[in-house]
């Protein structure tokens, strides 16, 4: 029995070495954490489970019999983030670069598997040289694998990628399907064809953290969320981002008690619109006074700036916040925006979130660049998301809803359940100048006579009350009152039910 226990704990001190001393070494050096220390600070003290720690390849190519290391490049298992459950795998890169081979993958989709079964997320720290070189075709199908079980898992548990390091080539897809992805600032980078390959293709030169890095990620491409300093940084957030999530789509997000009262009062907000309509003021402000403690989690923070998403709680209840920015691009909708803000609301609706939209929207985009790019479909998407999404949804219209935007910004006519608009908030189909030149063109020489048309356009269109009347607005609420009015609904909408006529599934314009 003794020697059995003594092998037992070598084997296991043997895995926790991984690729042992000099590559560890090196992986601190790059400023890095170990995987296994990645769980340490991911996960609630203790609570790690790991499975299949002595799992090794079954290659025999090119030495690779002489050449195992238990484990196989991936730690994975389950644990707890703030006493809830969640599966985890953390690739190793100092045993074989966390390569992915068939071993590899069957260690992922085992914790995948059984996450599905249970219902709770599955965090992927990847850190990785992409598919294992020695083993081949061995190695793609592992990946599929996985890639399948991302597609089977999205919108029935929440599945969330950390890139930490490399993720090159076909690996990119896995993360691709997940619902966020954080990445770490100058260590990791995401690219289908690195900097050798393009500049063979394309003659470009660009380095890694150009093509792919963190920065590029979260600014341009809008393939990642979240960029963070380090490690240590990076896994923090994501412990906060975790808060707000159910732990599958069966479930409604933790209740976390608040000492800020729903029924709140904020009298700056009755002066954060500047009273005149050309003048920008920030949607933040206005978010951080209207949410729980002010705490709000922005996702894209720094891609598609003229709409804002992310989450907050209300009266401890965790919501969607979308909003329209004055201060960039006036808050137009454009094709970024739109597919931004669409897979949010769709994430939402996917896990019981419900949506919040606060609304200051002059139109969408005006030009060759946004229709030759597609603006048509891709505002479409957002049309889509808030046309089929069933959770609670309430909408506060703040200053201009004009034109189609008013109609795809959660409007009652797409379902929404509790529709608010602010005093002076302007509902109609463009703004008066751009109105009163087009029906009112024969008088374009006359000016007087256009301003008085669109003076008088204004005080007909531009105020609520038209949209009012016709029970389009449910009701038109003082600035102040936002956070109230806005808890109440919550309360009334706890157990809304609806559901979409059965089919096997949509046709979002993609
Ligand atoms: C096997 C690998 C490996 C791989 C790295 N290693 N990548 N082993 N398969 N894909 C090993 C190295 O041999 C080395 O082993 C150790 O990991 C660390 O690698 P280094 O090169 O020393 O590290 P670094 O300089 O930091 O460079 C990291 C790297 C580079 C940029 C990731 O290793 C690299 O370019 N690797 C190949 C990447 C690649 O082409 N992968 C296939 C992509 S295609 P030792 O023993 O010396 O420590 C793909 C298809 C997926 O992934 C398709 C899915 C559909």
């Amino acid at each position: 029995m003794q020697s059995i226990v003594e092998q037992l704990e070598l084997k296991r001190e043997l895995a926790r070495r991984g690729g042992g001393e000099k590559r560890i070494a090196a992986q601190h050096a790059k400023g890095k954490l170990t995987a296994r220390e990645r769980i340490e600070v991911l996960l609630d003290e203790g609570t790690f489970e790991e499975w299949d720690m002595f799992v090794e390849h079954r290659c025999t190519d090119f030495g690779m019999q002489d050449n195992k290391i238990p484990g196989d490049g991936v730690v994975t298992g389950y644990g707890m983030i703030n006493g809830r459950l969640v599966f985890v795998y953390s690739q190793d890169f100092t045993v074989f670069g966390g390569a992915l081979s068939e071993a590899h993958a069957e260690k992922i989709c085992k914790i995948m598997d059984q996450a599905m079964k249970v219902g709770a997320p599955v965090i992927g720290l990847n850190d990785s040289g992409g598919a294992r070189i020695q083993e081949g075709v061995a190695s793609l199908g592992g990946y599929a694998e996985v890639f399948q079980r991302n597609v089977m898992a999205s919108g029935v548990i929440p599945q969330i990628s950390m890139i930490m390091g490399p993720s090159a080539g076909g690996a990119v897809y896995s993360p691709a399907m997940t619902d966020f992805i954080f990445m770490v600032k100058d260590s990791s980078y995401m690219f289908v064809t690195g900097p050798e390959v393009v500049k063979t293709v394309t003659h470009e030169e660009v380095s890694a953290e150009d093509l792919g890095g963190a920065i590029t990620h979260t600014t341009k491409s809008g393939v990642a969320d979240l960029a963070f300093e380090n490690d240590v940084e990076a896994l923090l957030m994501l412990r906060r981002l975790y808060n707000y999530l159910p732990l599958s789509n069966r479930e409604k997000s933790p209740v976390r008690p608040t000492g800020d009262a729903a029924d709140r009062v904020e009298l700056s907000l009755d002066t954060l619109v500047p009273d005149n309509p050309n003048k920008a003021y920030d949607m933040h402000e206005l978010i951080g006074k209207v949410v729980d403690d002010g705490d709000f989690f922005e996702i894209q923070p720094d891609y598609a700036k003229n709409i804002i998403i992310g989450f907050a709680r209300m009266d401890g209840q965790t919501v969607g916040v979308v909003a329209n920015q004055p201060l960039v691009l006036a808050g137009c909708l454009d094709i970024k925006s739109s597919i931004k803000a669409a897979r949010f609301v769709r994430f939402c609706d996917a896990f019981n979130i419900p949506v919040i939209t606060f609304v200051d929207v002059p139109g969408f985009m005006p030009g060759t660049s946004q229709e030759y790019g597609g603006i048509i479909k891709h505002g479409a998407k957002l049309l889509y998301a808030y046309a089929e999404c069933t959770v609670p949804k309430i909408t506060v219209i703040t200053r201009k809803a004009y034109g189609g935007a008013y109609d795809v910004m959660a409007s009652k006519h797409l379902r929404g359940d509790v529709n608010f608009a602010w005093p002076d908030a302007e509902i109609a189909v463009m703004g008066a100048k751009g109105a009163v030149e087009i029906i009112f063109r024969e008088d374009k020489n006359d000016p007087e006579k256009l301003a008085a048309k669109e003076a008088e356009y204004r005080d007909r269109f531009a105020n609520p009350f038209v949209a009012a009347k016709r029970g389009y607005i449910d009701d038109v609420i003082l600035p102040h009152n936002t956070r109230k009015r806005i808890c109440r609904s919550l309360v009334m909408l706890k157990d809304k039910q609806v559901t979409n006529p059965w089919r096997k599934h949509g046709n979002i314009p993609l």
